[in-house]
């Protein structure tokens, strides 16, 4: 009796502390963690960059510690974004859509078993769960699946890309692929479809792929697969024969976030320019490099813009569920009309703009842009010149970010960033500063990605950099005037 008593009241007072906790999310909005603005102050750009940055950080701790999609965090980083756009004027609207939700409940587990019966267990940082993932516990025998791990170095590699790959796979075994050439969800319904009850991939081997790595499964699976470093994946292969026991627990479901995306009233018929950045961060952090930076330059550009007389046909766009695999901007230009999407000249990306241990990239979609794209890159270009900052041009070239569900749609794109979890090269650090043989940003996707794990001085010049290139870009198509005969938009064939 008293026992049951006791479970009793331990659980009713767990329920009145979920509640307390759900209604204290569902009312506490941004502005009350944020606060106002301090009046009658003149920021600089950097300082105005700086200042959204912190909102979304107190956001962010205010929140459980993250903004990933579906979560408190996004939903109050979004109404902080919405609101700041509506004070300065612009038409905001949110662009609801749902995407798989996904959310770990206890870290993977991956213990190998040798035929002598010696127990290898995965070091913690040496294993992470691919969102989308399925949930079970299993031990089954180990298959390694066209892994090429003879080269050295370790060359590219395309293991269990192909239907192939998998003629020799024994159903009702773990497969262990390595990373490289095609998508994850490809390697990984090639196992399903060859009767695999997991999937370890191990990471590539080449050029900054050795460690564990996060990655997302567009479509999902029913089960379990985690990605590996190439060093436990080598143990892993070497110790063939034996079994391994692999445990991924986690919930799958669908729930609805959103974009934030704000228009120039203007009624000006030309060109239209989309300027992006995704507003989530990963679940493991507050995601302040990654991508409260970009969302920051672009948040403080629209603001400084709506200030000025000729604001031409902009669109500022804070995208959701990025790092569900580009699922809001994807679903931004799905829901274009084929029209309205030509009438996009130029779309702009900024994603990391304030890595501690930058470098300055301008990234563009086209070698030699055309149009609105060469006015944006230029200016890019030119205002880091002014103020004798070097940078390098990148195109091309593996590169997951909101950029690619525009050009894939043929729309021509620009963007700055600084580098993520890469190593910063001796060259680099010899052109930028910094330190060579380190990551440009070695919080990404981590739960140190605070305001700490950011550089002012890079969020401060890219920031400055971006608003320079739009106002460019009004210069060079004034209000009420067509499209210059420069640009050649596609369209119909006549
Ligand atoms: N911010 C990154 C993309 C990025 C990478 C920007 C390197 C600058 C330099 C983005 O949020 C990300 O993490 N992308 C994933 C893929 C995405 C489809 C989940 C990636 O790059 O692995
Ligand atoms: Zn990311």
């Amino acid at each position: 009796m008293a026992i049951s008593n006791s479970v009793r009241t331990s659980s009713s007072v767990g329920l009145a502390a979920a509640l307390a906790l759900i209604c204290a999310t569902r009312i506490v909005s941004a502005d009350d963690i944020v606060g106002r603005p301090p009046a009658g102050r003149d920021l600089t750009i950097g300082e105005g960059a700086f200042r959204h940055l912190q909102a979304l950080q107190d956001i962010a701790v205010a929140s459980g510690g993250n903004r990933a999609a579906g979560t408190v965090g996004y939903d109050r980083s979004a109404q902080y974004v919405a609101e700041r756009l509506k004070e300065a004027g612009y038409a905001v609207r949110l662009e609801e859509f749902e995407f798989p939700f996904f959310e770990e409940k206890s870290p993977p587990v991956l213990i190998a078993s040798r035929p002598d019966g010696a127990r290898e267990p995965a070091p913690s940082d040496a294993v992470r769960t691919l969102a989308n993932s399925g949930s079970s516990d299993a031990e089954a025998r180990l298959h390694a699946v066209n892994l090429g791990l003879t080269a050295a170095p370790p060359a590219a590699s395309a293991s269990g890309c192909e239907a192939a790959d998998f003629q020799a796979f024994e159903r009702g075994a773990v497969a262990l692929i390595r990373r490289g050439t095609c998508q994850f969800q490809v390697k990984v319904d090639n196992a399903v479809a060859a009767g695999a009850v997991g999937v370890v991939i191990m990471n590539e081997g080449t050029e900054n792929r050795t460690d564990a790595f996060s990655g997302v499964l567009s479509k999902g699976a029913a089960i379990p697969v985690v990605g590996v470093s190439y060093e436990f994946g080598r143990s892993l292969a070497t110790g063939a024969g034996g079994t391994v026991r692999l445990a991924v627990n986690a919930v799958q479901g669908t729930r609805s976030t959103r974009n934030v995306v704000a228009d120039t009233g203007s009624d000006d018929k030309g060109p239209l320019i989309v300027v992006g950045a995704h507003l989530d961060s990963v679940p493991e952090g507050p995601g302040m490099n990654d991508n409260g930076s970009g969302s920051a330059a672009v948040l403080e550009a629209a603001l400084r813009l709506a200030q000025e007389p000729a604001r031409g046909r902009m669109r500022f766009a804070f995208w959701g569920a990025e790092e569900r695999g580009l699922i809001g901007s994807r679903h931004h230009v799905a829901s274009l009309s084929e029209d309205e999407r030509r009438q996009i000249a130029v779309y702009v990306n900024l994603d990391m703009v304030g890595s501690p241990n930058f470098a300055r990239f301008v990234r563009s979609s086209a070698a030699t842009p055309e149009g609105l794209a060469a006015v944006v890159r230029n200016e890019f270009i030119a205002d880091f010149r002014a103020h004798d900052l070097p940078f390098e041009q990148r195109t091309g070239g593996r590169f997951g970010s909101d950029d690619a569900s525009f050009s894939q749609k043929g729309i021509a794109t620009v963007g700055l960033y600084t580098g993520a979890s890469a190593q910063k090269p001796e060259s680099e650090a010899k052109l930028f500063g910094g330190t060579s043989g380190r990551p440009y940003d070695p919080c990404y996707h981590r739960a140190c990605d605070t305001t700490a794990n950011i550089s002012r001085e890079a969020l401060e010049q890219n920031t400055r950099a971006l608003v320079r290139a739009l106002r460019a870009t009004i210069a060079s198509h004034p209000q009420g005037t067509s499209v210059p005969a420069t640009i050649d938009l596609p369209g119909p064939k006549q």
